[in-house]
């Protein structure tokens, strides 16, 4: 039985990684999470509800910042480090010691724990928000250059994981997801505020002018792509860009939705937000050679299944 290790369990992508990693027989999983970011509420309920069911799944609903690694540690296992803070817009103020206890602090304890031992792969989730404003495609040879606190602290989270890896052998992967989105999604992100004011006939808020374009990826494939690291060759000491099937500006995305709900959407525009590039575009070239890496979902099949979920989980009838 491979020992994997997911730490942000209850939340978007954790939650999704482990529920995959389970139809693998094979696998047996912890799940670490002290629900810090959203609350016992029914948002992590709904995307723990299947994983509870699981007799190879076990729930250590413990904080990371005090936890005791060694009660779950041990040889040959597999460490997929995903808990943090995320989000770029909150992470100013006297919000930024949150992220740093979170996404700093809390990355250095496990990788410290890490060291006595002979862990098969580390797996960290970082982000495209280490990259800054760029044009075009962005691969990982890019110099990073973060617009926001957020950004820092992953980057510097990437760097704990390099000098943990040098030091002490610890075979450390960087993942650089690129806005995931569908069924699970943070209430606090786009498409989840979205979908929610249209369904409900409220006003969304669009900072800047719509222009500006992402490179979504769907849930699915970002964990599709994270589950392939186990079973990839080497990837030890590598950095992959996690991106999607499509590209699309934030008002294409919007046209998409007023599709799929059948309802036009009360947009007001706001000034751009700080920390936030207008551009994100994923050279996936590396993903698709380490990992076999090939994002299936187009835009549309994507957020008719976030939809979905939005209807459900708000209890919306149409
Ligand atoms: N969602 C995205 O589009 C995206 C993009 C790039 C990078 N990432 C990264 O991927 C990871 C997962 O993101 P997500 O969207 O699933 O976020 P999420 O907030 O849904 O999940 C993170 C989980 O970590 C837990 N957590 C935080 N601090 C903890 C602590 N001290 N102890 C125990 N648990 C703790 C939270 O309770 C939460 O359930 C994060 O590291 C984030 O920075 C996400």
């Amino acid at each position: 039985m491979k020992n994997i290790i997911v730490t942000g369990a209850a939340g978007f992508i954790g939650s999704h990684l482990c529920r995959y990693l389970l139809k693998d027989k094979n696998n047996k999983v912890t799940g670490i999470d002290c629900f810090t970011n959203h609350g016992k509420d029914r948002y992590s309920k709904l995307n723990m509800e299947e994983l509870n069911k699981s007799s190879r799944f076990q729930l250590a609903a413990e904080d990371l910042t005090t936890l005791d690694w060694k009660k779950y540690l041990a040889d040959d296992c597999v460490v997929y480090h995903l808990a943090g803070m995320p989000g770029v817009r909150n992470s100013w103020g006297s919000n930024f010691s949150s992220y740093v206890t979170n996404n700093i602090s809390v990355t250095q304890r496990l990788l410290e724990a890490c060291s006595s031992l002979s862990v098969d792969k580390f797996i960290f989730a970082s982000t495209s928000s280490v990259y800054g404003e760029k044009t075009g495609k962005v691969s990982e040879q890019e110099t990073t250059a973060p617009l926001s606190p957020y950004g820092v602290t992953k980057l510097t989270g990437e760097h704990l994981c390099k000098v943990y890896e040098y030091n002490e052998n610890i075979p450390v992967t960087i993942l650089r997801y690129f806005t995931v989105y569908g069924p699970g999604q943070r209430p606090d992100m786009a498409f989840h505020k979205f979908l929610k004011a249209i369904l409900k006939g409220e006003t969304i808020t669009v900072y800047g002018d719509g222009t500006q374009t992402r490179d979504f990826t769907y849930i699915d494939d970002c964990v599709k792509g994270t589950a392939s690291v186990i079973s990839a060759g080497k990837t030890t000491g590598e950095i992959i860009n996690i991106g999607g099937k499509e590209r699309a500006s934030l008002n294409e995305v919007i046209a998409i939705l007023e599709e799929l709900t059948g309802k036009k959407a009360n947009v007001m525009y706001t000034d751009k937000q700080k920390g936030e590039p207008l551009h994100t575009w994923a050279d996936i070239s590396k993903a698709e050679e380490v990992l076999n890496y090939k994002p299936g979902t187009t835009l549309r099949e994507g957020l008719k299944k976030q939809t979905d979920y939005i209807k459900k989980l708000y209890k919306y009838d149409s």
